[in-house]
Parts: structure tokens; C-alpha cells; sequence
């Protein structure tokens, strides 16, 4: 094929679609309005535990460990049997909280919506250094 072909394809390619390299990344000032949602029973900026244990430093912790905070049982197994917060295990919990860890107290519907999501873990990694 010419060259000039194959950059105009190029071209095409890219003008399809912008910014599909940053669609991945969230935006945390929209993530702190989506944590409404969350906020009667977490904070992410203290340690401080409410209904629902701190969300401070989540990502690479280990589900059901954080200090002085009286987890369910299916929160503590899933912990044991391997669950660490990541963003792609933290997106399956918030769709569905029940179906990702058996038993949790967690008595939340979860977030569909995956922007929301995506936003929310933004939020979230500001908090998670
Ligand atoms: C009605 C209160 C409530 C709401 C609302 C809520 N949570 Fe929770 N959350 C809890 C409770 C209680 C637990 C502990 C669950 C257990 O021990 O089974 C928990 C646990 C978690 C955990 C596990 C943390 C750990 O230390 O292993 C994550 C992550 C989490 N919630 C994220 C969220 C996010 C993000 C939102 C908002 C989209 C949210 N939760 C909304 C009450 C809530």
C-alpha cells in the first residue's frame, strides 16, 4: 500500500477517535460528588472508620484489614482467600457488592454506571498514596 495511504487511514483513525488514550482516566473532582453516595458510611481522607471502614490508602490493602474496624465474616474470608483493592476489583464490588463478597454488611446497592465509577476511583487515588 502507499504510504500516504496508509497515513491518511492513520489519520482517519485518530480523528475517530480523540482522546481515546485518556478516556481510561477519571476525573476526581466528578468522583467527589459520585462519593456522596458513599459518604454516610466512608471517608477517604482520614482514617477515621464510620458504618463503613476508611477508604484511606485502599488500593494494594487487603479487603477486610483495616484497623479497628469490626468486619463481617464474608468481608474478613474474602481478605483471606486473596481479595486486594484494585481498580478492576474495586469496579466488580461497586457493581454488585453482595455478588463480589459473600456476606458483606456493606448494605449498598452499588454504582452501575462505569464513568461514575472511573471518576470515583480517581477520587479515591488521591487518597491512596
Ligand atoms: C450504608 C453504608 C455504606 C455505603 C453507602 C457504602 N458502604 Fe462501603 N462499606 C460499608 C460497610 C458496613 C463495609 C464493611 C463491609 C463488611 O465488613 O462486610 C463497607 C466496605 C467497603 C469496602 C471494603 C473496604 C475494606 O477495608 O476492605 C469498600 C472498598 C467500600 N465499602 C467502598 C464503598 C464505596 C466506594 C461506596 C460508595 C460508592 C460505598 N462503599 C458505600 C458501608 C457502606
Amino acid at each position: 500500500m502507499d504510504y500516504r495511504v496508509v497515513l491518511l487511514i492513520g489519520a482517519f483513525v485518530i480523528a475517530l477517535f480523540p482522546g481515546n488514550a485518556g478516556a481510561q482516566e477519571g476525573d476526581a473532582t466528578a468522583g467527589a460528588t459520585v462519593f456522596k453516595k458513599c459518604a454516610t458510611c466512608h471517608v477517604a481522607d482520614t482514617d477515621t472508620n464510620k458504618v463503613g471502614p476508611s477508604l484511606n490508602k485502599l488500593f494494594g490493602r487487603k479487603a477486610g484489614t483495616h484497623p479497628n474496624f469490626a468486619y463481617s465474616a464474608g468481608m474478613k474470608a474474602a481478605g483471606e482467600g486473596g481479595l486486594v483493592w484494585d481498580e478492576t476489583v474495586l469496579r466488580d464490588y461497586l457493581h454488585n457488592p453482595k455478588a463480589k463478597v459473600k456476606g458483606t454488611k456493606m448494605a449498598f446497592v452499588g454504582v452501575k454506571d462505569d464513568k461514575e465509577i472511573t471518576d470515583l476511583i480517581a477520587y479515591l487515588k488521591q487518597y491512596s498514596q
